[in-house]
């Protein structure tokens, strides 16, 4: 009998002890277990105790209060069932692949709440946020859903302890309730990003007094943004990139002084950034991109001596003032920030060299100042080898016409040896692929597209032993596809790659810089393997060692006058997404072994002297006749020519007439073409 109540009192202690579960509840906890699914089922068994399940808790009395299933594999919906679980108070199925809505009633039968967090799911449907939300409730999150609807003002109105309130990653809509603030004015934590609200972004956030971070980026807010977020000096983070803001940025700003993160990126912003915002001692991050800022870049943030001085927490700053209207030359007050990693000031309207002071900026990890009008690319490249802390350089359009110095003595042993990635695209550079290249072992990018470049490609490119990304078309090269280039270490085997640390970017480059709607960012680690030689003048045959290049995703070499047959070693290319053959003197057939290329889905090898069957199965059915066309010679169901009798299909003596209009068409057809490879190519250029 003793021995009964110290097991008792052991076990009180082991677990927190609880009442035996309450009848209904393990029948609605049941019914929620039949709607779901999981690979490893939940150990939940009808003769054991509801309270002592996997991921349930009970008060007292038996009532369930937790359920916490997180990243549990769980698939279905959530069953109608669960409203009558209505102490519960922790609820937690984050990270799991549920489907459909929440169940009716939800929110009015769920009084005890303190916790929700349905993060990460596929939940839909439009939740009833016209009910209230229950008084207790401190965390709320259902971000990264497909959930739809507005959010009403009467479902904040009796919150009163709410700390953090997410609704990001969904397609809400209507207006952002800034009503949240009137009733929770402990909040801490507001986001809405990535979601269709409109409007502007109404009064009343101001009243949020404890809040460390607003987020309401990517949807499509308008207007300017309000006064009184002026209010908020608790705010640590303030993200509101990717809308259509208007206005200026207020001078009110420098009061936010525990900000770090400033983001409000692709807006409508117009007027100068307020001249003393380098009195915000704490910010980390300034990300004022894609706006319609004017005037030059304010010396008190350039001066950020007097900002390490004040405050010690600083130990990095990035800024990002791409996509502006700043002139003149680059701020030699900018070298005094010893401590900034990351410079972007692409796309603006500066001009002249960079100066030599620029390597007294040691722990520069990232510079970006394509689309500038600097000169002396020469003395620019001298100068950048000092910054030893460099890992991603990109000066694209800018040094128009100057020849791209090639010496290998250009720089030093230890110059440039952290770079990875080396963008100097659309400069319209004479000269040949640069010597000093073969220096830099860390290499991973090269972009050289867009250039005037003459000569050959270079065979030592392929003992880069880090390199995956290749992009010299569009330039003036000829000779050969160069044997050597097959050797490329990270694109002919998994382990190398694996091998080398993923690394991104202090700030991300941009891809897509045109589209500010569909702002798109990539980090290095995004970037395919690849090798891109199209719009060159390289000839002879494509090496059959092509094949040992395992691990390319992306293969272009049209517009060349690559000549010989299409190797058929292609075949061992098994991760290749896209290949262009288009635009060369091609001959023989197409080796009916591609078809084993699963992942293919972007093929051409238009205009080209191919002859025979278009091989059929695979991914070769998906291809539209565009990717064929151009070649007399093939021949298939795809192009409407029969390859027993290639004559069926082919007009007869044609008028005149229809001559025109094929010509034409031709026309209009190669403008479309070449526009849309324009387009293509431009997309990827680094900026
Ligand atoms: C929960 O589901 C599993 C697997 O589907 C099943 O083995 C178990 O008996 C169910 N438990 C309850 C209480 O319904
Ligand atoms: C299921 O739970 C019971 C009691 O909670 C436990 O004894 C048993 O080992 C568990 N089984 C598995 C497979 O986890
Ligand atoms: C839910 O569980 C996940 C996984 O354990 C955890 O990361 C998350 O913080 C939990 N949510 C809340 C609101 O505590
Ligand atoms: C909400 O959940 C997501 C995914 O689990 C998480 O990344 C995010 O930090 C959470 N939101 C808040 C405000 O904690
Ligand atoms: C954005 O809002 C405007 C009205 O403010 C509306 O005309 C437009 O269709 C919206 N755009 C999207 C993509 O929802
Ligand atoms: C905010 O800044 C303005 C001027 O920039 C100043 O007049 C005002 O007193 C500041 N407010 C607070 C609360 O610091
Ligand atoms: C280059 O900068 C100018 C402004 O200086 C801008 O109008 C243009 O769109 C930019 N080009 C690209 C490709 O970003
Ligand atoms: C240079 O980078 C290394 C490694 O990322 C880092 O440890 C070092 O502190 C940096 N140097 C400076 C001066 O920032
Ligand atoms: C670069 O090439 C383009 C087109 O081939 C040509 O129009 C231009 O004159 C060339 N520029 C130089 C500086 O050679
Ligand atoms: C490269 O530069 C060095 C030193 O400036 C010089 O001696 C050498 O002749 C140059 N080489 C070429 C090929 O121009
Ligand atoms: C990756 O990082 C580890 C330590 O973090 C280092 O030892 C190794 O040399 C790095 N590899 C490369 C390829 O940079
Ligand atoms: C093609 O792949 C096979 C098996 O992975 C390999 O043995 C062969 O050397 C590859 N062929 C070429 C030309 O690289």
């Amino acid at each position: 009998m003793k021995l009964i109540i110290v097991l008792i009192a052991i076990s009180c202690f082991v677990h927190t002890c609880q009442g035996t579960c309450n009848q209904l509840d393990r029948d609605s906890l049941s019914s929620f277990n039949l709607s779901i699914s999981t690979t490893s089922p939940l150990n939940w068994s009808l003769s054991i105790d509801c309270c002592t399940w996997e991921g349930v808790g009970c008060d007292d009395s038996g009532r369930v209060t937790n359920l916490w299933l997180p990243s549990r594999g769980l698939q279905g919906s959530i069953s109608p069932s669960i409203v009558n679980l209505n102490s519960l108070s922790q609820f937690n199925l984050s990270h799991n692949s549920l489907v459909g809505p929440l169940p009716d009633g939800f929110f009015v039968s769920l009084k005890r709440l303190q916790v929700i967090d349905l993060s990460r799911n596929r939940l839909s449907g439009k939740p009833a946020l016209s009910d209230k939300l229950s008084t207790t409730i401190h965390t709320f999150n259902l971000s990264s859903n497909h959930f739809h609807g507005t959010i009403q003002s009467s479902f904040l109105q009796t919150t009163l302890n709410l700390e953090t309130f997410d609704v990001s990653n969904n397609d809400f809509s209507g207006v952002i309730p800034s009503i949240i603030c009137t009733f929770s004015s402990s909040i801490q934590s507001l986001d809405f990003s990535n979601n269709d609200f409109t409007g502007p972004i109404p009064q009343g956030f101001g009243q949020c007094t404890e809040l460390q971070s607003f987020r309401a980026g990517f949807s499509n807010l308008s207007g300017e943004v309000p006064q009184d977020i002026y209010r908020l000096l608790m705010l640590q983070e303030l993200y509101l990139p990717g809308n259509r803001l208007s206005g200026k940025i207020d001078k009110r700003i420098v009061n936010l002084s525990n900000l770090k993160i400033l983001a409000l990126y692709g807006n409508e912003l117009t007027g100068m950034i307020p001249q003393d915002i380098g009195r915000l001692s704490r910010l980390e991050r300034l990300q004022l991109h894609i706006n319609q800022l004017e005037g030059t870049i304010p010396p008190s943030l350039t001066n950020c001596k007097r900002l390490t001085t004040l405050n010690l927490r600083v130990n990095s700053l990035e800024v990002d003032l791409g996509n502006n209207f700043f002139t003149g030359r680059l701020p030699t007050s900018l070298f005094s920030c010893k401590t900034l990693k990351a410079i972007r000031l692409a796309s603006n309207e500066l001009i002249g060299e960079i100066l030599p002071n620029i390597v007294e900026l040691q722990s520069l990890s990232l510079l970006s100042l394509s689309n500038n009008s600097l000169t002396n690319i020469k003395s620019a490249i001298k100068i950048l080898t000092g910054c030893k802390n460099l890992s991603t350089l990109i000066l694209s359009k800018n040094f128009y016409d100057e020849e791209l110095p090639s010496n290998e003595s250009l720089i030093d042993p230890e110059g440039f040896q952290n770079l990875q990635v080396l963008a100097l695209g659309g400069c319209r550079f004479t000269g040949a692929v640069p010597m000093w290249l073969l220096k830099l072992d860390k290499l991973e990018v090269i972009d050289l597209s867009f250039n005037n470049i003459t000569g050959s490609i270079p065979g030592w490119i392929g003992i880069l032993p880090n390199l995956f990304y290749l992009d010299l078309s569009h330039n003036l090269l000829s000779g050969y596809f160069p044997m050597e280039l097959s050797r490329l270490r990270r694109l002919g085997s998994q382990q190398n790659s694996d091998e080398v640390n993923s690394s991104s970017l202090e700030l991300p480059v941009f891809v897509q810089p045109n589209n500010v709607s569909n702002l798109q960012y990539n980090q290095l680690s995004n970037l395919p393997p690849a090798i891109y030689l199209g719009n060159n003048n390289i000839g002879g045959t494509i090496p059959v060692e092509i094949g040992q290049l395992k691990f390319i995703i992306s293969l272009d070499l049209s517009n060349n006058n690559f000549s010989g047959t299409i190797p058929d070693k292609i075949s061992n290319l098994t991760n290749l997404e896209k290949l262009d053959l288009s635009g060369n003197q091609l001959t023989g057939q197409i080796p009916a072994s591609l078809q084993n290329l699963n992942f293919l889905s972007e093929f051409s090898v238009a205009y080209n002297n191919l002859e025979g069957p278009i091989p059929g199965g695979g991914q070769f059915d998906t291809f539209p006749s565009s990717s064929f066309e151009g070649n007399p010679r093939l021949c298939g169901r795809i192009l409407q020519r029969s390859c027993l009798n290639p004559h069926v299909n082919e007009p007869r003596d044609p008028e005149e007439k229809d001559d025109i209009i094929n010509w034409l068409s031709f026309g209009i057809g190669y403008g479309v073409s070449l526009i849309v490879t324009m387009l293509a190519v431009f997309k990827r250029s680094l900026l």
